[in-house]
């Protein structure tokens, strides 16, 4: 049994395989590879793109998925071990995750992080209790990483390019008014990593830097596949000569849980957003984000309506890579 909680735990040959049988499944997109398999989706948060392209996904593939939204349509649930439960929680993981493996498949779940404390939010504890007690495989629908939207970004950008070995690529901190979860982010440095390119990181200052977890997980990638990791603050320099631009607006961990000062903070580095100047100084670099994305905060019209930018083909590919990941993890 294997999880699909995060692509550091599979290999770069593996990722590959599901990727290229994305491509299958893109051109034969109706197949009883599912048939007799329900999937238990669990949301803690909301979502357009992942619901949408796992209930479809998964319905091609002649599955059942079950969507629940624990605290709203499902019992709240408690995470913590040994806890008096007097709370607003009914009922614990231990229960909820034996109970759905032995209806389902398969769980999986989108837990984005309290925004308290990362010290604590950094241990992934709502889908590590589910792997913990589920005996069926759980899968990662963007908790503190978001690998599916990893296979779907390095799909799109493998179709415009062909092999990414050697190729730049930045993923810069864009301009957002209210702190952001990190996990696209996070996941943007592991999987441009695993796949052989030289990855740059953008971001206004030290105290944006992502968890050192990320930073030296994409270090070592970078290492192992001979390609150059690197760190900058400055945006002429980063953007200059890149392949690929990636942004993503994050809450940096230094002010984490302290929203007010959070965005009296952010709001020092609106020009951090993505222009057309920015992307002239690229080797005539495509664009991406994993949406949704604020228009003209984040990336200009210019940008978004460009013949580079990728990010709604990207959005459309998890649903062909979200398929082959179930049909091979099932
Ligand atoms: N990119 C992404 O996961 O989108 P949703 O939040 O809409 O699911």
């Amino acid at each position: 049994m294997k999880n699909f909680i995060t692509t550091q735990n599979w290999s770069r040959s593996e990722l590959q395989d599901i990727i290229d049988f994305a491509i299958e499944l893109k051109n034969k997109p109706y197949q009883p590879l599912l048939k007799n398999k329900s999937i238990a989706m669990l949301f803690f948060n909301p979502s357009l793109r992942t619901k949408t392209s796992f209930e479809v996904g998964i319905s091609e593939l002649s599955g059942t998925a079950i969507i629940l939204q624990p605290g709203k349509d499902a019992w709240p649930i408690e995470f913590e071990e040994n806890i008096v439960m007097d709370g607003n929680s009914e009922e614990h993981v231990k229960e909820v995750a034996q109970v759905l493996s032995s209806y389902c498949d398969c769980i999986a779940i989108r837990a984005f992080p309290q925004f308290m404390d990362w010290d604590h939010d950094r241990t992934d504890s709502v889908i590590n209790g589910f792997a913990k007690y589920a005996s069926v495989p759980v899968v990662n629908m963007e908790t503190i990483e978001h690998p599916c939207q990893e296979l779907a970004h390095i799909l799109t950008l493998q179709e415009h390019y062909g092999d990414l070995q050697g190729k730049d690529y930045l993923l810069t901190w864009t301009y957002h008014p209210k702190p952001l979860n990190t996990a696209v982010a996070n996941s943007s440095l592991l999987i441009a990593s695993k796949f052989g390119m030289n990855v740059k990181l953008l971001c206004p200052s030290e105290d944006y830097h992502l968890d050192d977890r990320y930073l030296k997980a994409a270090e070592k990638n970078c290492e192992s596949e001979g390609a150059s990791f690197d760190v900058s603050y400055d945006i002429d320099s980063a953007y200059s000569n890149v392949d690929i631009v990636y942004a993503k607006s994050w809450g940096c961990l230094s002010h984490y849980g302290k929203i007010d000062d959070q965005i009296a903070y952010n709001d020092q580095y609106k020009h951090f957003i993505v222009d057309e100047s920015k992307m002239n100084l690229t080797n005539n670099a495509v664009f991406s984000h994993c949406l949704p994305l604020r228009r003209n905060v984040k990336a200009t019209d210019g940008v978004m309506d460009s013949d580079y930018c990728i990010a709604v083909k990207e959005a459309a590919n998890r649903k062909h890579v979200q398929k082959s990941m179930l049909s091979k993890i099932l």
